[in-house]
């Protein structure tokens, strides 16, 4: 099998929609090996029998706001092909709302599944990639980590703190490991519509953030995935604690 991530061991998180699944399949065509995990069985078992046409891929599935789920992951994952090279975090959730308008549940539940899933994921995962003397993580935040958004509070918080988080692991783990952060602005996933329906005309809200972008477009999983293989890479193997946006030129566009 050749491609640039030939010989290399991935799990990718949110692997069974968006840009999750654009990441999966770019990292299996360019030769990784691929764990790729979710909530949904039969999504993820589909994938896997996909993806295993292009490169063996196993699916896993685990809950990623649960600390113990998250521990399993790891260890089935660092067993099932022997070494783990590359950690691909994209699962999360919005939990829209204003601060005064969002309830303990939803904070606690956006903060645990698109904050604390790093903590766990990373905390058990960092020692597998240590083993190989090489290792890489990428965090899919969000331009929400720079920018705030209308009723997006417990969303902004917690990419943010997933940034932090990056730039500390990226400092304590050099030079073995490498770790940067996405920040996608609008992608066209179930995510960014279901965004939409926190406003009274959601089509019209997507066609203004379209209208938005420097580009005029939103983005497509699979312009993510290109950067998500990029940095996945050796080629970019002077790139660490980077926060990396992709988002049609959104933040510049005054
Ligand atoms: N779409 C956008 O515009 C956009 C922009 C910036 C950042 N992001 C981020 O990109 C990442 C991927 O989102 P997407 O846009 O591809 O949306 P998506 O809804 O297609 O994918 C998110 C995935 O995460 C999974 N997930 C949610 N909670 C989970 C849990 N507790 N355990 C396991 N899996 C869980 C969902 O089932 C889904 O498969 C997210 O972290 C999101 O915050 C999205």
């Amino acid at each position: 099998m050749q491609g640039k991530l030939k010989d290399k061991v991935a799990l990718i998180t949110g692997a069974t929609s968006g840009m999750g699944k654009a990441i999966a399949e770019t990292f299996a065509r360019e030769g990784a090996r691929c764990i790729v995990s979710g909530r949904d069985l039969k999504r993820g078992e589909q994938l896997a029998n996909e993806l295993s046409e292009l490169s063996p891929t196993l699916f896993f599935q685990a809950d990623v706001s649960k600390a113990e789920e998250n521990k399993q992951l790891i260890k089935k994952a660092a067993q099932a092909f022997g070494r783990l090279d590359i950690l691909s975090l994209n699962a999360g959730v919005l939990g829209l709302g204003t601060v005064s308008g969002t309830s303990v549940e939803t904070w606690q539940h956006t903060i645990e599944t698109n904050l604390n899933s790093i903590f766990y994921l990373c905390k058990y995962g960092l020692p597998e990639l240590q083993k190989t003397g090489r290792g890489v993580v990428l965090i899919n935040a969000s331009i929400a980590a720079f920018k705030s958004f209308p009723q997006h509070a417990a969303y902004c918080a917690s990419k943010a703190g997933a940034v932090a988080l990056m730039k500390q692991m990226a400092l304590d783990y050099g030079p073995e490991i490498r770790v940067n952060a996405i920040c996608p602005g609008p992608v066209n996933t179930p995510l960014l519509h279901d965004s939409a329906q926190a406003f009274e005309n959601p089509e019209s809200i997507i066609a203004a953030t379209e209208a938005k972008t420097l580009l005029k477009r939103l983005g497509e999983p699979e312009d993510v995935a290109r950067l998500a293989l990029f940095l996945a890479s050796d080629e970019a193997s002077w790139i660490t604690g980077s926060a990396i946006t992709i988002d049609g030129g959104i933040l510049n566009s005054g």
